[in-house]
C-alpha cells in the first residue's frame, strides 16, 4: 500500500501566520505538524509516502524531510498548483499509485488513541473498496457528515458540509482506498465551490456498497488545527500527553526502528545531531531500549 500527505491549501484562517509558510511546518509543540499525519501512515506499516504541497511550500517540506531515509521511509514529492480538493490527490498521485492501494491522511490532521494503529492496518489489509473513520463533533457543518441507518449501523449517505447535519459525525482525514480511487477520482467533476470533493469519492464506494466507516469513540482524540484556537489545543494536548507520559507522540526515527526499516547506527547519528533537545535525549533512550 503507498501513502499521501496531502499538505497543500491556502490556511486562509491561520493569517498572518501562514502568509508566509505552510500551515504544516507550523510547531505543534515540540514538532512540525507534518509529523503527526506521517506518523500514522508509518504506524499502518506505509513506507512509500508522496507529499503533496503548492509550489511555494514544497521545497521546505523537501528540506524538512529529504528523502525519508532518516525514518527508514521513501518520500516523493508532488506540486498541487492550487487547491481544487482533497480528491485531486489521487490525480496528481496516479503514476506514485500504480497498480497499488493507497491510503491518504491530511497534513493537518492529529490522531491519538489506543487501538487506532490495530484499526489503521485493518483497514490497510482490505484489499476491496474502502475505509474511513468517523467522529462525533460540536460542529459538524464544517465537515463531511456521515449518517447511520439505526437498525443496521451501517453507513447511508455522507453531506459535504451540510447546513442542517443529520448527525453530529464528521468522515475524519484519513482515508484507505483500493486502487478503484484513481479511476473514480478521474470521474468525479467539481462541486459548487470548485473542489473534487473527497465526499464524492466516498459516495461512490458507498453507493457500491464498499465503504466500511469506522467510529471512532470517545477514547480517541482527533483533532484538526487550521484555526488559532485548535492550533494552540492540539499543542497542549500533545505537551500534557508527552509530560505526564515520558513518551513522544510521533517520533519519526522511534517508529522506523519499531518497524525495523531504520539503521540503529542512522538513528544514533540523527539522534547526535538533533542536539541537546528533549526529542534527542527521549530518542537516545528509545535506542537503548530497542537495540539490545
Ligand atoms: P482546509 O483546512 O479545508 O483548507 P486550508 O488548509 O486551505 O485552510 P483555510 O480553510 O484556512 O484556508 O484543508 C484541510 C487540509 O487539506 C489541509 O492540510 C490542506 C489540505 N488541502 C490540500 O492540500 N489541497 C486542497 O485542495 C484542499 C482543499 C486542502
Amino acid at each position: 500500500m503507498k501513502g499521501i500527505v496531502l499538505a497543500g491549501g491556502s490556511g486562509t484562517r491561520l493569517y498572518p501566520l501562514t502568509l508566509a509558510i505552510s500551515k504544516q511546518i507550523l510547531p505543534i509543540f515540540d514538532k512540525p505538524m507534518l509529523y503527526y499525519p506521517l506518523s500514522i501512515l508509518m504506524r499502518a506499516g506505509i513506507r512509500d509516502i508522496l507529499m503533496i504541497s503548492t509550489p511555494r511550500d514544497l521545497p521546505v517540506f523537501e528540506a524538512l524531510l529529504g528523502d525519508g531515509g532518516e525514518f527508514g521511509v521513501n518520500f516523493s514529492y508532488a506540486v498541487q498548483a492550487a487547491p481544487k480538493g482533497l480528491a485531486e490527490a489521487f490525480i496528481i498521485g496516479r503514476e506514485f499509485i500504480g497498480d497499488d492501494s493507497v491510503a491518504m491522511i491530511l497534513g493537518d490532521n492529529l490522531y491519538f488513541g489506543d487501538g487506532l494503529t490495530d484499526l489503521c492496518r485493518a483497514a490497510a489489509d482490505r484489499d476491496d473498496g474502502a475505509s474511513v473513520f468517523a467522529y462525533q463533533v460540536e460542529d459538524p457543518q464544517r465537515y463531511g457528515v456521515v449518517s447511520f441507518d439505526p437498525c443496521t449501523g451501517k453507513a447511508i449517505r455522507i453531506v459535504e458540509k451540510p447546513q442542517f447535519p443529520e448527525s453530529d459525525w464528521a468522515v475524519t482525514g484519513l482515508y484507505f482506498y483500493n486502487n478503484d480511487v484513481v479511476r473514480i477520482a478521474a470521474g468525479i467533476t467539481p462541486s459548487e465551490r470548485g473542489e473534487l470533493e473527497i465526499t464524492a469519492v466516498n459516495n461512490a464506494y458507498l453507493e457500491r456498497g464498499l465503504l466500511q466507516v469506522a467510529q471512532l469513540g470517545r477514547g480517541y482524540a482527533w483533532l484538526d488545527t487550521g484555526t488559532h484556537e485548535s492550533l494552540h489545543d492540539a499543542a497542549s494536548f500533545v505537551r500534557t500527553i508527552e509530560h505526564r507520559q515520558g513518551m513522544q507522540i510521533a517520533c519519526l526515527e522511534e517508529i522506523g526502528l519499531e518497524m525495523g526499516w531504520l539503521d540503529p547506527d542512522r538513528a544514533r547519528t540523527r539522534a547526535a545531531m538533533l542536539g541537546n533537545t528533549r526529542y534527542a535525549s527521549y530518542l537516545h533512550r528509545r535506542i537503548r531500549d530497542l537495540v539490545s
